[in-house]
């Protein structure tokens, strides 16, 4: 069994990527600090996998708990490194809390994975790279343009870093998975997501409202130029993205890079408009959703969904579910938190 190092493993996106993990027959080791997450979703992931991950709480920011950590897993064949701070608003109002929390702890993480005698690395990026791309669907040679957020700039930040690492260490693989929007959770309603207060993101606000914690959602902005005049998102099934990092480390396993560092867009490659976001939730769960429309949030794109080619050929991966699926696995989840 090849052993696999996942930070922020009980995370939204990391927990159903150990579950994917497990079930492909790696043994997960997960370290997390439990600052954005909760211990109890080790349950959720043994229930699932009838297997229980190796779990370590562990401060990724911490250098020497870091250091030691990786002296005691020497046999460790891959990292899927998800730890990093991820609310936009937030990284506004605290740039060096992000730089600390996601470019310090990427540096230590390397730093280590350096001394492995196995050096595959994935790292999360995500679609805020391309900024407002000027084409649609957006490829992977798409120009990076300057962050709207310092989250967005630790990502650009975070791969450069990575490539640069990359031109001068011929043994470390690493893939960087640019996200476009992740929704939904796992069909047995066992992990989800789990934001903390207010969510900023719109499907667990839009499940949110519904279960009765919120009053309303607000749509932000209807007068963009798009066909109904919300913004174009790729909304991508949680379970679907956990399964492109599993055939990632598989190509990293098997050497099959054609660089040592690759780049792949990881979407569905449909644009969906916040009203069809809502009207699929209707749709899903049978319920009508209060809403109504508001100024435009500052910093949102008017559109952004992904070329998925490369993925597809290359990794050999494709998103399988649909928004109605997703937003059908998102309204189960938040019934089964909130017994409804
Ligand atoms: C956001 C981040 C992105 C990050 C991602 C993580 C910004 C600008 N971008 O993406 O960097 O990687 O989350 O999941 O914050 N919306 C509403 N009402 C709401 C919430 C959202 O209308 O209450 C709309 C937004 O205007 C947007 C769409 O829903 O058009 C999606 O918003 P959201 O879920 O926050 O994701 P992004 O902004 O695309």
């Amino acid at each position: 069994m090849k052993k696999v190092l996942v930070t922020g493993g009980l995370g939204f996106i990391g927990s159903h990527t150990v579950v994917e993990l497990q079930n492909k027959g790696f043994e997960v080791v997960i370290v997390d600090d439990l600052s954005n997450s909760s211990i109890e979703v080790i349950e959720g992931i043994t229930a699932i996998t009838n297997q229980k991950p190796i779990f370590e709480k562990l401060d990724l920011k911490n250098k020497s708990a870091v250091a030691q950590f990786f002296r005691a897993h020497k046999d460790i064949s891959g990292v899927i490194h998800f730890a990093a701070s991820k609310a936009v608003g937030e990284s506004v109002n605290n740039p060096l809390l992000y730089y600390e929390n996601n470019l310090n702890t990427l540096i230590y993480m390397m730093k280590e994975v350096l001394n492995l005698n196995t050096q595959n690395f994935i790292f999360s990026s995500s679609c805020t790279v391309y900024g407002q791309a000027d084409e649609m669907p957006i490829t992977e040679n798409a120009p990076v343009k300057p962050a709207e957020s310092p989250y967005g700039n630790t990502k650009q930040i975070g791969e450069e870093i990575i490539r640069d690492v990359c031109n001068v260490e011929p043994h470390l693989k690493v893939i960087a998975l640019r996200y476009f929007n992740p929704i939904g959770a796992h069909s047995t309603a066992k992990i989800g997501e789990l934001p903390i207060g207010i969510p900023q993101n719109l499907v667990p606000f839009i499940t949110q409202t519904a279960a009765g914690l919120r009053d309303c959602l607000s749509v932000f902005g209807d007068d963009y130029p798009t066909p109904d005049g919300t913004c174009l998102r790729d909304y991508i099934h949680v379970v679907d993205l956990a399964k492109a990092h599993v055939v990632a480390l598989q190509r990293l396993l098997d050497n099959k890079q054609e660089s040592n560092f690759e780049t792949f867009n990881i979407g569905t490659g449909v644009g969906s408009s916040v009203f069809d976001v809502i009207k699929s939730f209707e749709r899903v769960s049978g319920k009508s959703l209060n809403y109504k429309i508001a100024p435009r949030r500052k910093g949102d794109v008017i559109s952004a969904y992904a070329d998925t080619k490369k993925a597809n050929s290359v990794l050999g991966w494709k998103a399988k579910s649909t928004l109605d699926d997703a937003m059908s696995s998102a309204w189960n989840w938040e019934k089964t938190i909130r017994n409804l």
